[in-house]
């Protein structure tokens, strides 16, 4: 064991379970994890509530200009061990994972005012290391001198049905359809956008689950953070 303590930065396609792998890693060593798509996710949420999104149709400027009035934190629940997502004082955990802010996230993320206000926010959470956080711009923009950087990603049928168990187990009534357009829509938008498009920094590691089971690609993760902890402890 070692004290050094490290950034991990994983990004990737919608789906494919970065968020089981960065929560499953802070876990296991103490870190604190950010999912940084809850936080676009919750954006979006203030947008739906404030008329300022629907369907793609964005009040861009209005929605600027109301940043200031959007508080996001993540606060700790001891019940499900896990953090919750707060806008505004408000627990929106589950309401930002429903197929509305779902459908009118990506748009909102492409904002480049949106995205400075969060990826401000998200450097301060970062800036004493020990953190695994997800999302799409992270080893690129955010932490661009993480030690550990992955890139995950799965074939879109997989991740869509993942999301689909993932929804009806939660008693939700969805189409298989309506999320595997959702899924495919998502990856367009967040791969062609201008402003910090997704894309896998050139120093991480790509990780394709879509056969590998979790435990599998837990092992393969694990392998990795432990080579970069040994080489953090080398380090002068
Ligand atoms: O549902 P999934 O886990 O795939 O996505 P998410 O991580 O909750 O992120 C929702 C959406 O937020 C993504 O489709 C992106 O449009 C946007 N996002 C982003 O632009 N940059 C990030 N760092 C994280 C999410």
């Amino acid at each position: 064991m070692t004290n050094h303590k490290i950034v991990v930065a994983i990004d990737g396609h919608s789906s494919c379970g970065k968020s089981t792998i960065a929560k499953a890693l802070a876990a296991k060593y103490g870190y604190v994890f950010i999912d940084s798509g809850a936080m676009y996710r919750a954006v979006t949420l203030y947008a739906l509530r404030h008329n300022l999104v629907a369907n793609g149709e964005l009040k861009k400027d209005e929605l600027i200009g109301s940043l200031s009035k959007i508080k996001i934190e993540f606060r700790y629940n001891p019940v499900s061990k896990k953090s919750d997502t707060y806008l505004n004082g408000e627990n929106v955990e589950d309401e930002i994972r429903q197929l509305p802010v779902s459908q009118n996230v990506s748009p909102v993320a492409t904002i480049a005012e949106v995205r400075t206000a969060m990826v401000r926010l998200q450097q301060e959470m970062g800036k004493n290391k020990g953190i695994v956080m997800d999302g799409r711009d992270i080893g690129t923009v955010v932490f661009p001198d993480a030690e550990l950087k992955l890139f995950v990603t799965a074939t879109a049928e997989i991740r869509a049905q993942r999301r689909f168990d993932e929804l009806t187990a939660k008693g939700e009534d969805v189409s298989f359809a309506e999320i595997l357009e959702n899924v495919k829509e998502r990856d367009f938008i967040d791969s062609t956008r201008e402003a910090s498009p997704l894309r896998k920094a050139d120093d991480a590691l790509v990780l394709d689950n879509s056969y590998l089971t979790r435990e599998e690609q837990m092992t393969w993760v694990i392998e990795k953070v432990e080579e970069k902890l040994r080489f953090k402890s080398t380090e002068i």
